[in-house]
C-alpha cells in the first residue's frame, strides 16, 4: 500500500501522474514553489483530529499540548475547534496570546519557570498555573495582584514502559510532587496557606506514545485517592483532574495507536470506581493531547541529492534535510514510513537508509524503507507523520535554517512560517 490511512493525512490522493497531493495540492508544486525540505500541513487532518477527540469524549476537557507544534494559525485552529491550550514557555504563550487565544483557555506547565514567566503568565490572564516545585508557590504568590487558579502536578508512580527521556509518571524524574513521603499533600498545604492561590485541582502527565489506555485509569484511581486524602486533612474539595497527554500514534504500518473509545471507558469506569471507593464527587476530568491531533496531519518533503550504494550491501539516499528538522530518529530511535512523491513508483524496489545532510554518521530520516530501485537525485520524498515534535523540535545545526510549514486546505496553499535563511541566523550573530 503507498499511502497507509493510518499513517498519511487524512485528505492524501495520489493524482493520475503518481504525485502526491495533500490538501488538494501536490506535494511536488509545494516543493517546487517553498523549496525543500518543507513541513506541509493538512488543515482538514489536523482538525479532524481535534473533532475526534471532542466525540469520542464529550464530558472531558481537551487541551492541545502546544509544545507539539504551534504557529499562531495552528493555535486559531485549536481555539476556533473549542480546545484549550497548553503551554510551557514564554514563546508558546506569547505564540498562544499573538493568536488571539483567550487566555483563560491556556494551561501553562513547566518545571523551572522563571519569577519572570510566573508574572508574565498570571498578568496575561490564563486560566491555570501547574505549579511544578515547592519554590514556585511562594514565588507565584509574591507576583500576583488577583487571585489565580492553579493545579499541582503528581508523580503518581505509574511507569508507562515506554522510552526513558518521555516516561514521566514515574517518581524517579524530574516532574511534580512525589506522593510518598506526603510532598504532594505538603505542596498542596502550602498553596492553601497562599490567600490570592486558588487550588482547581491536581495534574499528572504518564509519558508519551501510551497505547495502552489502562495506565490512565491507574492514574485516575491514585489521583482521586490523593484528593480524597486532601479532603479528609484540610476540609477542601478539589474538583479538577487533569490527566496530561501522551497518547500513542502510528508511524509506520502496524503500530499500535490509542483507542480514544477505549480510553472514554476507561476513565468513566475508573471515576466510576474510584469515586465510590472514596466517596467523592466526580472530578472534571482534562487531557493534553499534542501528538495525536498534530502528528498524522504533517508530512515533511525532502529532495534526493544523492544516492549511494556501498560495498557492504547497503543503499544510503541522502536528502536535503536531516536531524536539523527531524531530531527524533537520532534521539529516541524513531521510525518513519517515506514514500517517493513526485511519480509513480513504478518498477522494483530497494531497501535503502534515507540520511540527512547533517555532520554526522547518526543523521538518519528513516531506516529500512523501501523505495524504487531507481530512485535518483532530484526525486521528491515525503515523509508521514511529521506532524508533531518536528517543527517544534528543529535545530540550526551546521547553520542550515529551518524549514517552512506550509498549510494546505481545499487545494489552497498558504505559507504559516517562512523558511529560516542563512541571513537570518547571521543576524543574531554580533562578530
Ligand atoms: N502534557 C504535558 C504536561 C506534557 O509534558 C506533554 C508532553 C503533553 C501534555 C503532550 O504529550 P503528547 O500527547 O504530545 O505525547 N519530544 C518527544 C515528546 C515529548 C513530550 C513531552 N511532553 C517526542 O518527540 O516524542
Amino acid at each position: 500500500m503507498r499511502v497507509d490511512p493510518d499513517l498519511w493525512p487524512l485528505t492524501t490522493r495520489v493524482d493520475v501522474e503518481g504525485r502526491l497531493c495533500v490538501g488538494g495540492v501536490a506535494l511536488n508544486e509545494i516543493a517546487d514553489q517553498y523549496g525543500t525540505p518543507a513541513y506541509i500541513l493538512d488543515e482538514a487532518d489536523f482538525r479532524y483530529r481535534i473533532r475526534r477527540y471532542r466525540a469520542a469524549l464529550p464530558g472531558v476537557r481537551i487541551t492541545y499540548a502546544g509544545k507539539a507544534l504551534l504557529t499562531k494559525r495552528v493555535a486559531r485552529w485549536v481555539a476556533d475547534e473549542g480546545l484549550g491550550l497548553d503551554v510551557c514557555s514564554p514563546g508558546e504563550l506569547a505564540t498562544g496570546l499573538a493568536a488571539g487565544v483567550d487566555p483563560r483557555s491556556i494551561v501553562v506547565h513547566g518545571n523551572a519557570k522563571t519569577t519572570g514567566e510566573l508574572r508574565a503568565a498570571a498578568d496575561a490572564g490564563v486560566g491555570r498555573i501547574v505549579i511544578d516545585c515547592g519554590t514556585e508557590i511562594a514565588l507565584l504568590a509574591s507576583q500576583l495582584r488577583s487571585p489565580q487558579e492553579v493545579l499541582i502536578r503528581v508523580a503518581p508512580g505509574i511507569d508507562i514502559h515506554g522510552h526513558a527521556a518521555v516516561t514521566t509518571g514515574i517518581v524517579d524524574q524530574k516532574f511534580g510532587f512525589a506522593v510518598a513521603e506526603g510532598q504532594a499533600a505538603l505542596a498542596v498545604r502550602r498553596v492553601l496557606d497562599q490567600p490570592l492561590l486558588r487550588l482547581a485541582g491536581l495534574h499528572c502527565h504518564l509519558g508519551s506514545q501510551v497505547t495502552d489506555p489502562a495506565p490512565y485509569g491507574e492514574a485516575i484511581r491514585r489521583m482521586v485517592s490523593l484528593m480524597a486524602d486532601v479532603r479528609n486533612h484540610y476540609g477542601v474539595v478539589l474538583t479538577e483532574l487533569n490527566i496530561g497527554g501522551g497518547h500513542g500514534v502510528p508511524y509506520v504500518t502496524g503500530d499500535a495507536e490509542l483507542d480514544l473509545e477505549k480510553l472514554a471507558r476507561v476513565i468513566d469506569d475508573a471515576l466510576d470506581q474510584a469515586c465510590a471507593t472514596e466517596r467523592f464527587p466526580r472530578p472534571k476530568v482534562a487531557v493534553e493531547p499534542g501528538r495525536a491531533i498534530a502528528a498524522r496531519a504533517g508530512v515533511t518533503c525532502y529532495r534526493v541529492v544523492s544516492v549511494k550504494h556501498r560495498p557492504g550491501g547497503r543503499t544510503f539516499v541522502a536528502v536535503d534535510g536531516g536531524m536539523g528538522d527531524n531530531p527524533r530518529v537520532a534521539l529516541y530511535g524513531a521510525r518513519y514510513t517515506v514514500t517517493v512523491a513526485n511519480r509513480h513508483p513504478l518498477g522494483p524496489t530497494q531497501t535503502v537508509t534515507v540520511v540527512g545532510r547533517n555532520c554526522e554518521a547518526g543523521d538518519v530520516v528513516a531506516n529500512d524503507v523501501q523505495l524504487p530501485a531507481d530512485l535518483h537525485p532530484g526525486d521528491l520524498l515525503a515523509v508521514a507523520c511529521t506532524g508533531a515534535y518536528h517543527h517544534s523540535m528543529a535545530s540550526t545545526f551546521n547553520m542550515v535554517g529551518r524549514p517552512p510549514v506550509v498549510a494546505v486546505h481545499d487545494g489552497r496553499v498558504r505559507e504559516l512560517v517562512r523558511r529560516e535563511t542563512t541571513a537570518d541566523l547571521l543576524l543574531r550573530d554580533l562578530g
